[in-house]
């Protein structure tokens, strides 16, 4: 028998942080770079693309001891089912003993884990005066990309927030301006867009989209843009040109010339593996980031497993110290 620990959703948030989340996540890309953490290959499957998707994503962070999967599913229709459209589960097996350590909720690891990942992208690469971020996608993301930016990004001001949906951003914005009141928030019509892009100094895009609404001329020098919403074949946020003429970032090369927003410019012949830089390897100053204030960069973040497990072995070690959660004994 071995002692099985099951952390849900507000026991999983009363433990992490997207503090904390930063710092785990920095640690992944830098132990992925340095060989001591990687990914298996992911599995995705459309059941009904646009509707019904779901991906399994496996890892080890063989430097940090744990290794483990994540298993995710999307259903377009659940809302009106009273059902969350997100669902999955995350297993954390301990290296050593190779036994299983815990299982969490899959959805708030992935919301801090992904908030936290473009947190790190624009610390690492957009200009440290950076005073306006435009945010396209007033989803799930859009808020966890807001927390990221509002703890890694000093010198933020003022907040443009845009999406399909202009009723998202204008709901967005009333909530989020109580939470961030130092913050200037602004709800941009999404057929303003083109007006409003060239203001920014630093664009997220985090929506369902599949087709691009992000143009190259749309886009200052020394912008940098978090590319998150693009994770899966089809999915698509920026022009391929955009993607051409920019210093492109990723989490994982590999992952986001399958998968990412890279998946299109590649797909076209105007880029290839050899035109990505990992962040790990940035991190630990092995290859060099933004190099002028005038380059426009761009982070590729389709997500990696060792971001779920980092965040995940976090948890539930603290679980363990507070005794939180259902141990179950297998
Ligand atoms: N890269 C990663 O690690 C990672 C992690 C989690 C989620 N994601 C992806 O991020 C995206 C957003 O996830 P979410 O949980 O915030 O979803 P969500 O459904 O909560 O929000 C998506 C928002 O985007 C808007 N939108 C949809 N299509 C649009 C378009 N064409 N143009 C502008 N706005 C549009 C919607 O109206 C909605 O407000 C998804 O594609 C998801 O798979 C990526």
């Amino acid at each position: 028998m071995y002692p099985l620990r099951l952390l849900d959703r507000s026991q999983f948030e009363t433990l992490v942080g997207m503090a904390e989340a930063i710092d785990g996540v920095d640690r992944a890309y830098r132990l992925f770079s340095r060989n001591e953490a990687g990914v298996f290959p992911v599995i995705v499957h459309q059941f009904e693309p646009g509707k019904r998707e779901m991906d399994l994503k496996a890892g080890h962070l063989a430097g940090a001891g744990v290794y483990g999967m994540k298993m995710l599913g999307w259903c377009a229709e659940n809302p009106a089912r009273d059902l969350p459209p997100l669902a999955g589960l995350i297993v954390v097996m301990d290296v050593d003993t190779q036994q299983p350590l815990g299982i969490l909720d899959g959805t708030p690891v992935t919301f801090l884990r992904t908030g936290a990942a473009g947190a790190v992208g624009a610390k690492t690469f957009a200009r440290k005066d950076c005073r306006t971020v435009l945010i396209v996608g007033a989803g799930n993301q859009g808020r966890a990309q807001l927390w990221g930016l509002s703890l890694s990004m000093p010198a933020l001001e003022s907040v443009l927030v845009c999406d399909i949906v202009d009723e998202h951003a204008t709901r967005f914005v009333s909530e989020q301006q109580a939470r961030y009141p130092a913050f200037k928030f602004r709800a941009v019509p999404f057929k303003e867009l083109c007006e409003e892009a060239p203001s920014a100094d630093l664009i997220v895009t985090c929506t369902r989209s599949r087709e691009a609404f992000l143009k190259k001329e749309w886009v200052s020098p020394g912008t940098h843009i978090n590319a998150i919403g693009a994770d899966m074949p089809g999915k698509q946020e920026l022009e391929p040109a955009l993607v051409a003429s920019v210093k492109i970032f990723a989490d994982s090369a590999a992952q986001v010339v399958a998968k990412g927003e890279c998946q299109h410019a590649a797909k076209l012949g105007l880029i290839s593996l050899e035109h990505i830089t990992e962040i790990g390897a940035v991190l630990e100053g092995a290859k060099p980031g933004r190099t002028d204030s005038s380059d426009v960069t761009l982070f590729d973040a389709t997500g990696m497993a060792i971001q779920d497990l980092v965040v995940g072995a976090i948890a539930l070690k603290k679980a363990e110290e507070l005794n939180v959660g259902t141990v179950v004994n297998f």
